[in-house]
């Protein structure tokens, strides 16, 4: 089975960004690590980032195509997109949603995801370990 990995936007600056709250790796480095755990799972993965919510809507609809099932950190789109949700909603696979860091330990702004009602669960807090998380969860929801 094969999982689309979405990442949204800034996530492309890991490493540099903030390092603070999301930690030293890279986005190299995470996809490196959901390689290894999709393998360990017998999933696939393809691995995605983007700096636009319509590039990223554009996946979500192809994907019902493509894969099946979908981890996703939307970034900051987490907490304003309604576009991204409605994609996630008529894809009609699994989702699961990604934090790297505990979004209900910072600003009142990151408290609300659009993406949460429309995911199968959600993750935050556990850095890139998260990721690990939710392709292990994904391979138990798609046996
Ligand atoms: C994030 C949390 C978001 O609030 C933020 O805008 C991000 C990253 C995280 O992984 O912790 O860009 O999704």
């Amino acid at each position: 089975k094969r999982v689309l990995v979405l990442n949204g936007p800034n996530l492309n600056m890991l490493g540099v960004r903030e390092p603070d709250i999301y930690g030293a790796l890279t986005l190299k480095d995470i996809e490196a690590l959901c390689a290894e755990t999709a393998a360990e799972v017998g999933l696939s993965v393809d691995f995605r980032q983007s700096n636009h919510e319509g590039e990223l809507v554009t996946w979500i609809q192809q994907a019902r195509e493509s894969a099946d099932a979908i981890l996703i950190n939307p970034a900051a789109y987490s907490h304003t997109s309604v576009a991204i949700h409605d994609a996630l909603k008529a894809a009609g696979l699994p989702v699961a949603e990604v934090h790297l860091s505990n979004i209900h330990q910072r600003e009142a702004f990151r408290h609300h995801s659009y993406v949460s009602a429309v995911a199968f669960g959600v993750i935050c807090g556990f850095g890139a370990t998260g990721y690990r998380m939710a392709l292990t969860a994904l391979a138990e929801r798609l046996k």
